[in-house]
């Protein structure tokens, strides 16, 4: 099979999740019209793999896959997924320019309704942020189980509003690390968090303006089991 071509969903087991045309359409929509945004990797991803022996890596919501692209180039093998058609698309194709097709491939998922499979030594969540109702922790709890042992999953989320961004509903509340960690609801015996904080971090928006923002970071590992006497 061509490990660069897009896959249709597939449902988990036991998931109770329901697809929304809605959002899929948003998106589809916000990578469909606007002018084509420079996919950079996000600088926390790039912090906490560049030390790390490249395995299987999933990227949840890749958008237009600065991230899978550099853990490609890094010797990761790359599962990137989103609900946006255009964006997985994009990736494919970069991926194939760059010279990296063989270590990524790309999964269409409205992960409300569907997960991709596999087991991973890195998931990572970056900005996975929509305006639409979906149950994030459910979500972020499948990622956590399709880690390996000693898997890594990184979430990072916005903790402040860029100018630019598309949401500026005053009234929105970024979980902190703590209740993003209370939302994964992980048994310390096999996980622990590696990482709880909210750097700020100097960004550049699409017009090339800059702000100071807040990140909101959660690094948690998966752990072996303790031996048993
Ligand atoms: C704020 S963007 C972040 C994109 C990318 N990770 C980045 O850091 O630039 C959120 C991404 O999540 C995707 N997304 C939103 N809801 C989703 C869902 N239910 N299933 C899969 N992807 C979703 C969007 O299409 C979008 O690419």
């Amino acid at each position: 099979m061509d490990s660069t071509q897009g896959r249709r969903p597939t449902a988990h087991a036991g998931d109770q999740g329901t697809a929304d045309a809605d959002a899929e359409q948003f998106w589809e929509r916000h990578y469909g019209t606007r002018r084509a945004w420079p996919a950079h990797v996000n600088p926390l991803l790039a912090e906490t793999a560049a030390p790390l022996r490249p395995g299987a890596a999933l990227d949840l919501g890749c958008g237009p896959g600065g991230d899978a692209i550099w853990l490609a180039q890094q010797g990761w093998h790359v599962t990137a997924v989103d609900i946006s058609t255009t964006a997985v698309e994009r990736v494919r194709e970069r991926a194939r320019d760059l010279g990296v097709a063989d270590r990524v491939v790309t999964e269409q998922h409205d992960l409300a309704s569907s997960f991709p499979a596999g087991q991973f030594d890195l998931v990572s969540a970056q900005y996975f942020h929509t305006p639409f109702s979906l149950s994030r922790g459910r979500v972020l709890r499948t990622a956590a189980g399709a880690l390996r042992p000693d898997g890594l999953l990184l979430i990072v989320d916005h903790g402040s509003t860029a100018p630019w961004s598309w949401n500026q509903d005053p009234d929105i509340h970024y979980p902190t690390p703590t209740e993003i960690a209370a939302e994964l609801e992980l048994d310390p015996a096999h996980w622990s968090v590696r990482r709880a904080e909210m750097p700020r971090r100097r960004a550049t928006g699409p017009a090339g303006e800059t702000a100071t923002v807040i990140d909101n970071v959660l690094l948690v590992q998966r752990r072996d089991p303790p031996m048993t006497a």
